[in-house]
């Protein structure tokens, strides 16, 4: 696997070429993206690492606080559900282009709350569409599992877990990590304040070391990511050049491709 300066480089050359790197190296590799609660960064992540490895994303939440409405895509102007049609008709289904500034993507839409598919059928789905796209891909998941998640983590090379640093999330964490004995789980601390609670670090060590869990580098907590509206992996962003970014988003970046990186390397 290539090593990335993700500390040093400059944005702009950087992004172009972990996405082109990922997109061959990680092949057929699917990560899902999972916890048992909301509002953790799942979907946050699942974009940014879907962007970062120029892998698919295949969005598995029915939820209208999902990573596709999040990229502009409406359930309202489609008949049907994309991820369903394609699984119901045994094909593999083609992902909406994002071009330069969002992941390319597999919708799912509020149908699969419903109607969700068994977690072996969607395991094989994922499986088989990884291997026809020859590229990587990402599942983001409703909190709390279900069929469709328990399918995802099935086919899953890694499932991605973030975690705030906070006790509740901490307490909550250690329960998922039991449920999840035996999923290649790796953690992402997030919404990491600048100076990180020490109780808490402290707390994650010893729940990592008892379960023997990696854990990424940290994703610091970003006022501009909570506010933020556009419609685009914030790490798109890095193609407007050169010092164009600022300290609003610049670091939630760079931690980001650290995480990709650190992710690709444990499956890869
Ligand atoms: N690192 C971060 N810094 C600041 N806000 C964040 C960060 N990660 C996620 N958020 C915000 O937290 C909220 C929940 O994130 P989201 O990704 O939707 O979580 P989930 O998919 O687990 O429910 C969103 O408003 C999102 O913008
Ligand atoms: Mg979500």
């Amino acid at each position: 696997m290539q090593t990335f300066e993700v500390e040093e480089a400059p944005l702009f050359e950087l992004v172009p070429a972990m996405r082109a790197h990922f997109r061959t190296a990680l092949a057929g590799k699917i990560l899902a993206v999972e916890s048992d609660k909301g509002g953790l960064g799942k979907t946050t992540i699942a974009v940014e690492l879907a962007y970062n490895l120029d892998a698919v994303l295949v969005d598995a939440d029915w939820h209208d606080g999902n990573a596709a409405r999040s990229l502009g895509w409406r359930h309202e102007t489609r008949a049907q559900s994309p991820m369903l049609r394609a699984i119901e008709g045994g094909f593999v289904p083609r992902p909406i282009s994002g071009g330069t500034m969002r992941p390319d993507l597999v919708a799912a839409g509020p149908e699969l709350e419903h109607n969700q598919p068994p977690a072996s059928v969607m395991a094989d789905a994922l499986t088989a569409w990884a291997a026809s796209y020859g590229r990587p891909i990402v599942v983001d998941t409703h909190p709390g599992g279900g069929e469709a998640a328990n399918g995802a983590a099935e086919a899953a090379h890694a499932v991605v877990t973030p975690v705030p640093l906070r006790q509740k999330e901490l307490d909550a964490l250690a329960g998922w990590v039991r449920l999840m004995a035996g999923y290649p789980l790796i953690v992402v601390p997030n919404m990491v304040p600048r100076v990180p609670p020490a109780g808490q670090l402290d707390y994650l060590e010893k729940i990592a070391k008892e379960h023997d869990l990696p854990v990424t580098s940290p994703v610091p907590h970003a006022v501009a990511i909570e506010r933020r509206r556009a419609r685009t992996a914030v790490s798109s962003m890095s193609l407007w050049g050169e010092g164009k970014i600022g300290p609003r988003y610049e670091p939630f970046i760079r931690a980001m491709l650290a995480v990709t990186t650190e992710v690709a390397d444990r499956v890869g």
